[in-house]
Formats: structure tokens, sequence, C-alpha cells
């Protein structure tokens, strides 16, 4: 049987396994709705403070907006009050969610200080109530997940005792980053805590971490035996990725995308982004997300040193068209890697 198949989160069948994470600062609507296109077959939000929606936070109630064309589409609630978890996760409802999945793995001081994020691991009966109290209060129709570390230090790995107080408590799925919080990005994913955490629950497990290349996800796949992988950093700049993580699972080639689809892949992004944002925010935010594309490409700091200038986002999409690719940073490809070489890019 394919690695690459459906899996049905609670009441939510989704076509296959393979996810975007929920990323801050990166995972908007229309970089999801990207993700999507590309083949992701579930979506999240940021990370959206409950206690910011219930006080009428702007920025954290604009973290609501969805796409219609992004779903189906999971909004990331982080607190530790189940009476704002709920407020907001009804919010998030109204907005259109299909799923609402809980934070107890964000290791950011400023959030474990108030006791939410990966702080929750230490308190399993909490997560446990949280989880009771968002299951009765959401439709049916609506799964209730979590995404989890695998615990908060070394000497703490209770990833699999959190998962299964979570199942006890109605929660649909759980993610798990295969660090612990103490870790947070260094080291490598503990495969085998993933795979512990999978034998203590009969909900779907989703692996995350470090998943880079289809390579990687096949032996998170294989060697944890989850139903699922979760792919944050390794798409950013990079929707390719779902795809031919899609691919590789299934036993097809899965090559990596050309210059050419790169561009176009520019092209649709800068269009997503204004179509969302308007056409001054838009062209501000695709000067940030253009370095995810033109990274490593020969010629992209010119590139993008050109692009900085440019308003109008007809103007930057011609610009684009003209630019990225042949003659990308007006350079002929095959001189690109000497200036590389010498610390052009
Ligand atoms: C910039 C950044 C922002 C993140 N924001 C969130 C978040 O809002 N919610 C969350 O659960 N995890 C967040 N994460 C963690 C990722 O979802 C993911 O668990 C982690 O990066 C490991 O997966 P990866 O190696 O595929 O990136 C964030 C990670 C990064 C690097």
């Amino acid at each position: 049987m394919s690695l690459y198949r459906p899996v049905t989160i609670g009441p939510l069948a989704l076509d296959g396994n393979v996810f975007f994470a929920p990323l801050s600062g990166v995972s908007t609507s229309p970089v999801r709705k990207l993700a999507r296109e590309f083949g992701a077959n579930l979506v999240y939000s940021e990370m959206i403070k409950a206690q910011g929606v219930v006080h009428g936070n702007i920025k954290s109630r604009h973290y609501l907006e969805m796409d219609p064309d992004e779903h189906p589409v999971g909004v990331q609630l982080a607190d530790a009050d189940p009476k704002a978890l709920v407020e907001a996760a009804h919010a998030a409802l109204d907005r259109g969610a299909d799923l609402i999945d809980l934070n107890c793995g964000c290791p950011v001081k400023k959030v474990v200080k108030t006791e939410c994020g990966a702080a929750l691991l230490k308190d399993p009966p909490l997560i446990g109530r949280i989880i009771r109290e968002l299951r009765a209060a959401v439709p049916d129709h609506i799964p209730v997940t979590l995404k989890i570390r695998v615990g908060w230090d070394g000497l703490n790995k209770n990833g699999p005792h959190v998962a299964k107080i979570a199942e006890d408590n109605g929660a649909a799925a759980v993610t798990v980053h295969g660090r612990t919080r103490e870790q947070l990005y260094s080291g490598r994913v503990d495969l085998e805590m993933i795979a512990k955490v999978k034998a203590a629950v009969s909900i779907p497990v989703i692996g995350n971490g470090d998943i880079l290349t289809p390579e990687d996800a096949k032996r998170m796949l294989e060697t944890t035996g989850c139903d699922g992988v979760m792919v944050g950093r390794g798409a950013v700049g990079n929707p390719w990725l779902f795809g031919r993580i899609r691919a590789h699972l299934e036993g097809r080639p899965a090559p990596e995308p050309g210059v050419d689809e790169k561009r176009k892949g520019l092209v649709r992004m800068l269009a997503l982004l204004c179509a969302s944002h308007g056409d001054y925010t838009g062209v501000r935010m695709m000067r940030k997300f253009v370095g995810w594309f033109t990274h490593g490409v020969p010629g992209g700091k010119r590139f993008r040193g050109d692009m900085m200038e440019i308003e109008d986002p007809a103007v930057l999409a011609a610009f684009i068209d003209a630019r990225f690719g042949v003659r990308l940073g007006g350079l002929d490809e095959d001189e690109a890697p000497a200036r590389v070489a010498a610390g052009e890019d």
C-alpha cells in the first residue's frame, strides 16, 4: 500500500496525509492557499492567542481570516484558559475553520511564561480538561486536535502520556514535533518518541520535524508508523515539496522544480498576496517572501535588490516574468555560478 493515503481526523476525511504546519508570521491565508494548490492536504493558521481573540485584539482577529479556496484549514489556538479557548474556537468556526487545534508545543519564553504552548505539557490533566471542554463546545463535525512536542525536557518525555489523555478526552488526532521544549530547534527529531506516541493511541498521529525532502517524509512514516506528516520550514519558499513528497510516497519520480516552475510560483504568490492583502501590503509581503523563492538561485541577491524598488504589482509581475529564469538578475544562468561562488548570493 502507498504511504500516501487518505486520513480521517474524526469526522474530517482528507484526501492525503501531507500537511502544512502552523508557522507564526508565515502561514497566512495566501501562503496556506499556495500550499493547498501545491498539494498540502490540510493547512493550519498560525498560533492565535485565545485571549487576544476574546478581547477583540485586531491582530488576533485578523489571523482568523481565511479564504474559501484554502479549505480544509485548521485554526490553531494557544491558551491555558478553557473558557477563552472555547470562545475563540467559536470565533474561528464563525470564520469557517474546519478543525480546532490546541498548541501544546510553542517553546517561546513569553508564551510558556503564561503557562501556554509547551508549558501545558507539564500539566497533562489541564490538557485533558481543555480538550474535553473544546470537544463539548464545538459541533460534532469539527475535530479537536492538539500539537505537542515529545516532552518538556530530556527527563520528561511524556508525549505518549499526554497524547493518551487527549485521546481519552476527545482529541481526534495528535501532531508530534519530535523535539522537547528544552531543545527548541536544536538537535535531531526523535523518531523513536514519535513511534511511542503512535503506539500509545488509536487516533491518527501526525509526525513532524525536519522533513526537508521527500525521503525525509518517507523515513518519518516508515520509522514511526505515523499516519501522516506535517511539513513546516522545508516548505517555506518551496511549496513544490508537497507534490514531491506525494510522488515519492507513491513510488513516482519526484524531481526538484526547474527555474521556470519557480518563476510561475512567484507570480502566483504575488497574485495571491495582493488579492488577500491589497496591492500596497501585498507588494511588501512579496518582497519578504521573495527571499524564500530565490534562495540559492544564481543571481538571486541582485534580483531581490532590484525588485525592492518596484511598487506596482503589475510592474512587479512583469519584472519577475522577464528577469526570473532565463536572465535572472541580468545574468545568463551559465555565467551565474561564478558570481555565486564569489559570494554574490
Ligand atoms: C518561524 C516558525 C514559526 C512557528 N510557529 C508555530 C505556530 O504558530 N504553531 C505551532 O504549533 N508551531 C509553530 N512552529 C513549529 C512548526 O510548526 C514545526 O513544528 C517545527 O518547525 C518543526 O517542523 P519543521 O522542521 O518541518 O519546520 C513554528 C516554527 C517556526 C520555525
